[in-house]
């Protein structure tokens, strides 16, 4: 069996884990295309040894690169992309929404795919989790406790950034595992007033503040100009998190994560001659098949517990 992979879309901590996993199953029969979709449409692809993807299993990033690529959404792209895809056998696709509806779209013209949630910003409509998530929670809680303590000291407000693009997961889950004093996740919640309230308090309490945005709300700039209207003796910075939450090693949950998804695809690929999805749904992993109209089903409802138990478990 001849098998292709990409990563597309912004890399996740524990894609080079799924990687390596696959790599250790398939061996030389598993290829790579340079930089996601776009490695497809230009027929760059190489065997996934020239990446060396068992050396990066436990970093961060993807061995095999990654990229956003608008072409594939054209006509000419896509059907470039669709002829090389068909030399192969199967191609799983690591990435978020607009990585599956790739996939989805190669699929629809005949290829067999295997799509795996992998988007640290856990928004892909599919699964409850997608790879890197976790790590990305816990590299904004990191800086957030590595960063307050000088603030501290000086009785300042930080106004941190945490990515998630449209979704505010992150920084929610930030904000319940980190004690903000103020969480900003929609244009609503832009409360100046409020926000310098509880600044001053906490400075009259000889403490620093700590302010959470999630990014593409507002310029952090801005929030310091109209506090700085309420509060001209308080010390602002800002601190972007920002692409740490992307960069940082996978914590050991993501890791555990990156093996069962990647195990996961092995089996549905050697077992099965389903198109399919890794998923995880309601606290467990599940496997989303499309059948020959088209249909899309749950092998855990479909088949029965026991058919999607042995997958997942052998
Ligand atoms: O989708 C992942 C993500 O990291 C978002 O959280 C962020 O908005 C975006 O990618 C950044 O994209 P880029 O790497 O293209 O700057």
């Amino acid at each position: 069996m001849k098998i292709l992979i990409l990563t597309s879309g912004g890399d996740a901590p524990g894609m080079n884990m799924i990687l390596a996993t696959l790599y250790k199953k398939f061996g030389k029969n598993l290829y790579a295309c340079r930089a996601g979709f776009k490695g497809l449409i230009n027929n760059d692809i190489v065997p996934i040894s020239e990446f060396e993807p068992m050396k990066y299993a436990k970093e961060a990033g993807s061995c095999i690169k990654c990229s956003r690529c608008p072409d594939f959404q054209t006509t000419e792209g896509f059907n470039k992309g669709l002829n090389n895809a068909k030399c192969f056998d199967a191609v799983i696709v690591l990435g978020g929404n607009g990585s599956y509806q790739g996939c989805c779209e190669l699929n629809e013209k005949g290829v067999r795919t295997v799509f795996i949630p992998a988007t640290i910003d856990n928004d892909v409509l599919i699964s409850d989790y997608s790879q890197g998530y976790h790590t990305a929670v816990k590299a904004c809680v990191s800086t957030i406790e590595n960063t307050m303590p000088t603030m501290d000291a000086f009785d300042r407000c930080c106004i941190f950034e945490v990515m998630g693009r449209n979704c505010s997961r992150i920084a929610n889950c930030v904000s319940l595992n980190y004690q903000c004093d103020y969480v900003v996740l929609k244009k609503k919640d832009l409360d100046y007033k409020k926000m310098a309230e509880i600044i001053k308090n906490k400075k009259e309490l000889g403490q620093g503040s700590c302010i959470l945005v999630k990014e593409r709300i507002v310029k952090l700039q801005t929030i310091i100009r109209n506090l700085q209207k309420y509060n001209p003796d308080i010390e602002y910075r800002s601190c972007t998190v920002g692409y740490v939450q992307r960069g940082t090693n996978p914590t050991f949950i993501d890791l555990e994560y990156a093996r069962s998804f990647a195990k996961l695809a092995i089996n549905v690929l050697t077992k099965t001659k389903y198109s399919t999805a890794i998923v995880y749904k309601k606290d467990d992993f599940d496997i989303i098949y499309r059948n020959e109209e088209g249909g899309m089903h749950s092998l855990r409802k479909k088949g029965g517990q026991e058919v999607v138990e042995s997958i997942i478990e052998n």
